[in-house]
């Protein structure tokens, strides 16, 4: 059926106008004033709200096991909470661990996600070693669609690489056009300040963050930066929490290293008090990198406003409080790390940061959609209005007024992070590829209606 949008302001990176939309089939055909709808056309009227092009999470988990257990999301519940939250596409990291093979993992992360998402999907490539098998299967999951691989250079001995490891994964990326997205801490470090904590005694989740502070993740970057400087891969730094961290990779930008910033919505709005709540409830706030000092958050925001942060995301990694974050009750170490926020990003940076004058609502737009389509080789299929690309859109309403609470998210999870905060808009309608998936904060769409994006690489040479 097709669909008309009415009257709505448009808002992309950079341009902002009021405008009907028309789509046909699965993409905008028609941008203009006065369109008429045909019979049959379903309408949706868009006076006082905003057009926003679907969101774009580049940086989500969830087929994820971890930490001894598994992260509670399943296609069905986290597209839909994603859509809710007027999110279109995810990007999951599809992880295999060190004894697994790639394409085994390929296939069944790929498998969790067909027919069961009901907004479309594609994959960053785990590589959690290098030999010559993992380099052929690589090749041939990049041939099947995949431009992006992931590198960890934290959690020893489960999906951390080696240098050996890393300078052929970057190699390998430089050769085909990949983008090599890479958690940047230092393993080593890690494990020794957490085994120095527990020797004194210190238990706690307020811990965590002692255990991997600012330099742990600023070794990690500038590693990664190296790395890079000699390889010419272009990377991209997933989940950078801190302005320490930010230097770093700045200054490797500088001298001309190809690099991509991402931050967290976590980072902007939490920090590091959260993790130290009494009575076990800083579990709950335990991520890694771990939530930082207040003080950072006006580095990032700013960074973000300035275009020397590309993309916001949020490592969506759920897990419940009661039966998995207490897990750690008597060791930090063990508290299985995730702030699940999928649901909230785009409210919370519009509440946070656009109503509080932090950023514009084209910064939005850009670090939450278009920067990740054009990072990611999606763009101008997503990421865009225009005609030809996709129609997913979100109907933003800024006069909604309402609280975050978990009785009423879509995420499955037994907590919310942000129970109780107040939000100053939200998706009045999400569609899909022409087809509307959220009315007013429920889901009412196919759930699944989700298709895989196959992306080419385009960074060669
Ligand atoms: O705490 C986090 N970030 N959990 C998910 C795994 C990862 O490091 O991305
Ligand atoms: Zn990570
Ligand atoms: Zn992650």
């Amino acid at each position: 059926m097709p669909l008309l949008i009415r009257n709505g302001e448009i808002i992309t990176a950079d341009s902002r106008s009021r405008a009907d939309i028309y789509c046909e089939g699965e993409t905008v055909t028609r941008i203009g004033a006065g369109l008429e709808a045909p019979a049959g056309a379903q309408v949706i009227d868009a006076t006082g709200k905003y057009v926003f092009p679907g969101f774009i999470d580049p940086h989500v988990h969830i087929t994820l096991p971890f930490m001894g257990t598994f992260a509670k999301d399943t296609y069905d519940t986290a597209s839909k909470a994603a859509l809710v939250g007027g999110t279109t596409t995810l990007i999951e990291m599809c992880c295999p661990a060190k004894n697994e093979d790639a394409l085994g993992g390929f296939e069944h992360w790929m498998a969790q996600a067909q027919g069961r998402s009901a907004c479309d999907f594609t994959f960053h490539m785990g590589a959690a070693k290098f030999d010559a098998k993992t380099q052929s299967q690589l090749r041939e999951i990049v041939s099947r669609g995949i431009s992006s691989f992931k590198v960890f250079l934290a959690y020893k001995g489960a999906f951390g690489v080696d240098d050996t490891e890393l300078f052929g994964i970057l190699g390998l990326a430089r050769e085909l056009g990949v983008v090599v997205t890479a958690h940047c801490e230092n393993e080593t470090l890690v494990y020794e300040l957490q085994r120095r904590l527990l020797a004194a005694g210190k238990t706690d989740p307020g811990q965590h963050h002692e255990s991997r502070p600012p330099a742990v993740e600023a070794e990690g970057v500038h590693h990664l930066m190296t790395f890079a400087e000699l390889t010419g891969a272009h990377t991209y730094i997933v989940h950078l929490s801190c302005k320490r961290a930010l230097d770093e990779a700045l200054a490797a930008r500088r001298r001309g290293v190809r690099v991509g910033i991402e931050t967290l919505i976590q980072y902007l709005v939490l920090d590091k008090t959260w993790a130290e709540l009494p009575g076990f409830e800083g579990a709950k706030y335990v991520m890694s990198p771990p939530l930082r000092d207040a003080s950072n958050q006006e580095h990032l925001w700013n960074g973000i406003r300035d275009g020397l942060i590309q993309t916001v995301a949020t490592d969506h990694a759920p897990f419940d409080f009661k039966g998995q974050k207490d897990m750690g009750r008597a060791d930090f170490t063990k508290i299985p790390n995730g702030i699940p926020s999928l649901e909230e990003r785009i409210n919370l940076l519009y509440t946070r940061g656009v109503k509080a004058g932090r950023i514009d609502l084209h910064t939005l737009v850009n670090a939450a959609s278009t920067q990740v389509a054009k990072t990611f080789d999606l763009f101008p299929r997503k990421g865009s209005i225009q005609p030809g690309a996709d129609a997913d859109l979100v109907v933003y309403d800024p006069g909604y007024r309402g609280v975050i609470s978990q009785a009423t998210q879509h995420m499955n999870l037994d907590y919310s992070a942000f129970e109780g905060w107040k939000i100053e808009g939200r998706p009045s309608a999400v569609t899909v590829r022409g087809q509307v998936a959220v009315r007013d904060g429920a889901f009412v769409g196919d759930p699944a209606r989700g298709r895989f994006l196959k992306r080419a690489p385009s960074r060669a040479g």
